[in-house]
């Protein structure tokens, strides 16, 4: 009889996770400029969450330069793995799947990942699971809710997206709406960058705008005249507290509002935000007093889990694994990687 091939093993073991419902999930994520790795177990219990960022070293050019990234991950990966395994207290002995991000995100980064985690896979006999990085911050809601299940609405606002997606069931999304140009954290990262906020500039605009005046157009208006009449050339300020406080305003009220009326549609019962930009302190409080008084049950998961982390890879792949989807080994990252077929 002809010997069952690695990928034909790895159905069965996979099969035997699904039947048995439990699964360790070791997590790989080098979409940007994080690299991480974390152990889950049957998505929704965070064993170890190891995190290596690189923001120091691209802030000296004042955003990720790509080919650095991928450098940084391959240096850290191996660090990383076995912190993760100390903070669990487990060996790979304990490790049932191995879950990778392969998109969206910069390509040379990804593939340090997946080529990692193809290869441990490959030589420990463990199946691998592909993860989508979107579905991976929604999924962070897993974690950080142990009882929270589909349906609910979840807005996702990182670096690169702004979305308002339906889930309907575990790893079944329907696209509800999105911005048609800038996603709010690149918005937050080039307004920050105006106002001579180091990169990355979303964090420290929060900060700042705490102690502006959110209530004025000054801030606003003065960035556009600002940049008409090139205000700095002539030696003239503006001032970059109300200008944060205006700014942030003005995005988390629109997210707010869209998020809100595309609860209101799909006749929600719960609210969820994930991404980076959900580490936004105004947007967290307006989320809850306007989600709530709009009768909503929302959810959002510690800063910590809101910006790029494994854990979320970790419990989007255990609900991968449940619905019986493996990668092959010749699975490759995909930059421009989508989660909606509409
Ligand atoms: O999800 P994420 O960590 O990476 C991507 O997948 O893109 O999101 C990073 C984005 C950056 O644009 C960053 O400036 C923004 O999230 N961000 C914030 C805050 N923390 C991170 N934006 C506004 N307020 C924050 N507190
Ligand atoms: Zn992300």
């Amino acid at each position: 009889m002809k010997p069952l091939s690695y990928e034909a093993r790895m159905r069965e073991k996979a099969d035997a996770l699904r039947k048995h419902g439990h699964a360790r999930i070791l997590a790989v994520e080098s979409s940007c400029d994080e690299t991480a790795i974390a152990i889950v177990d049957d998505g929704r219990i965070e064993r170890a969450n190891a995190i290596a960022s690189q923001i120091d070293v691209h802030a000296l050019y004042g955003g990720v330069v790509p080919e650095i990234a991928s450098r940084m991950h391959v240096e850290a990966i191996d660090p990383l793995l076995e912190m993760a395994l100390a903070q669990a207290n487990c060996t790979l002995d304990d490790i049932d799947a191995i879950a990778v991000t392969y998109g969206p995100g910069l390509v040379g980064a990804l593939l340090t990942g997946v080529s990692w985690a193809k290869s441990l896979a490959y030589a420990r006999e463990l199946p691998l699971i592909p993860v989508n990085h979107i579905e991976g911050h929604v999924s962070a809601n897993y974690v950080a809710h142990p009882d929270l299940e589909p349906p609910f609405v979840c807005l996702v606002a990182s670096g690169g997206h702004s979305h308002i997606v339906s889930v309907d069931h575990y790893g079944q999304y329907r696209l509800i709406g999105q911005t048609t140009d800038d996603a709010a954290g690149e918005a937050f990262d080039k307004v920050a960058r105006v106002l001579s906020i180091p990169y990355p500039g979303g964090p420290l605009l929060d900060k700042l705008a705490d102690e502006g005046d959110d209530f004025s157009f000054s801030g606003l208006k003065t960035a556009v005249i600002n940049q008409a009449h090139n205000l700095r050339q002539q030696g003239l300020e503006i001032d970059a507290k109300d200008f944060a406080a205006s700014f942030r305003r003005s995005v988390v009220d629109l997210l707010v509002d869209k998020t809100l009326l595309a609860a209101q549609d799909t006749g929600a019962k719960k609210l969820t935000v994930a991404g980076g930009v959900a580490a936004n302190s105004l947007l967290r409080s307006e989320l809850l007093r306007r989600g709530e008084r709009a009768g909503l049950q929302v959810f959002m998961p510690p800063k910590r889990l809101c910006t790029d982390n494994a854990v979320m890879i970790g419990a989007a792949g255990f609900y991968r694994l449940m619905a019986g989807e493996l990668a092959r080994l010749s699975l490759n990252a995909l930059p421009s990687l989508r989660m909606f077929d509409n």
